[in-house]
């Protein structure tokens, strides 16, 4: 038994592991339970007294060699990948960042797109009062085309209320600057409707606003032209439909050429092809003197969209109320 004891004696001596699964390999057949020196104390049980003491120190040897091995690789061979600790070079793991909003980019993108040829932004307050939002953009008390837009008053101050569009910054921005005026209006605004994939009673608008002297319907409809071929591709084709709005005349709605390859674009564009994307008109001169513009000297155009539309068309979301969830399933894919 001492001879079988020093053959494995240099076997373990001689052991140098290239990798960790050769390392496993030799704990296994050294030290697991039913490995080669348990089952040499099992023997060792069975020999005669006047022998124990030699063999149980060689026995003792082995055990404590073998485990010195395992031991002295794992703390000194870092070339074997056995602790990853020591590995300076090894790349750091970056945290996550987040991402902007998709209606963040979509806003960001409309506004460079007015900003390149000229257009300023502003902003104004979300809490309004009648003046701003309705009575200087032509809808005094009363006027039928306020229930176009239903309105959240704040308490029970009828003059009070959440904004129900952006042209509320219009009003401000004309009133403190002079022609020409070019500016763009992003911000959120407000309205009592009933929430569904189509509507929220939150969302996104950005308004344009052009004042100068000989301003006329052509202008409006190349500046449009120019948007949706920037925002939805060079083949872009527009068309406007006759409209109404009480601060514009004429007043129009635009519409995208879009398609009718798929099932889902006859769903869309309703079987037409066409899908609208917002509402311009050529500034209403009274609100251009409500707002302190001489109207005879000055004429203008507005145009108004909502961010989400238009998000939803340019990502192919079908239902309005994911932007606002804040699942991360939803916005990790912008
Ligand atoms: N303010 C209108 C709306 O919210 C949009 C619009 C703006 C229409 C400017 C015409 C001109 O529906």
């Amino acid at each position: 038994m001492l001879d079988e004891i020093k053959v494995l004696q240099k076997e373990v001596d001689a052991f140098t592991p290239k990798n960790k699964k050769e390392l496993e390999v030799f704990r296994i057949k050294f030290l697991a339970k039913k490995g080669i020196i348990n089952n040499l104390f099992d023997v060792f049980k069975t020999i005669p007294k006047e022998n124990k003491k030699e063999l149980g120190l060689a026995i003792n040897n082995l055990k404590k060699e073998a485990q010195a091995k395992i031991v002295d690789f794992k703390t000194s061979a870092p070339s074997l990948n056995l602790s990853k600790k020591e590995d300076l070079s090894r790349p750091i793991k970056l945290n996550s960042l987040g991402s902007r909003h998709p209606l963040s980019c979509i806003k960001n993108q409309i506004l460079a797109i007015f900003n390149k040829i000229g257009f300023v932004v502003s902003e104004g307050p979300e809490i309004e009062t009648d003046w701003y939002n309705f009575s200087a953009l032509n809808l005094p008390k009363e006027h039928p085309a306020r229930d176009m837009q239903d309105t959240f008053f704040v308490q029970t101050n009828p003059d009070i209320l959440l904004r129900t569009h952006t042209s509320s910054v219009q009003v401000r921005h004309m009133e403190k600057n002079t022609p020409p005026i070019r500016t763009v209006s992003p911000g959120r605004v407000y309205r009592n409707e009933a929430i569904s994939s189509r509507a929220h009673c939150i969302f996104h608008q950005i308004e344009g606003l052009y004042i100068s002297e000989r301003v006329c319907f052509a202008d409006l409809k190349q500046v449009l032209l120019f948007f949706a071929k920037e925002m939805f591709g060079e083949k872009t084709k527009i068309r406007l439909r006759p409209s109404f709005f009480p601060f514009t005349e004429p007043s129009a709605e635009v519409d995208i050429y879009w398609g009718l390859q798929s099932v889902s674009d006859h769903k869309i564009t309703k079987g037409t092809g066409w899908l609208e994307i917002l509402g311009c008109g050529m500034v209403d001169p009274t609100v251009l003197e409500n707002c302190g513009i001489d109207s005879k000297k000055y004429s203008g155009y507005a145009f108004g969209m909502g961010v989400e539309r238009i998000a939803m068309l340019k990502y192919g979301v079908k239902d309005l109320r994911l932007f606002y969830e804040n699942d991360l399933r939803f916005l990790n894919q912008f």
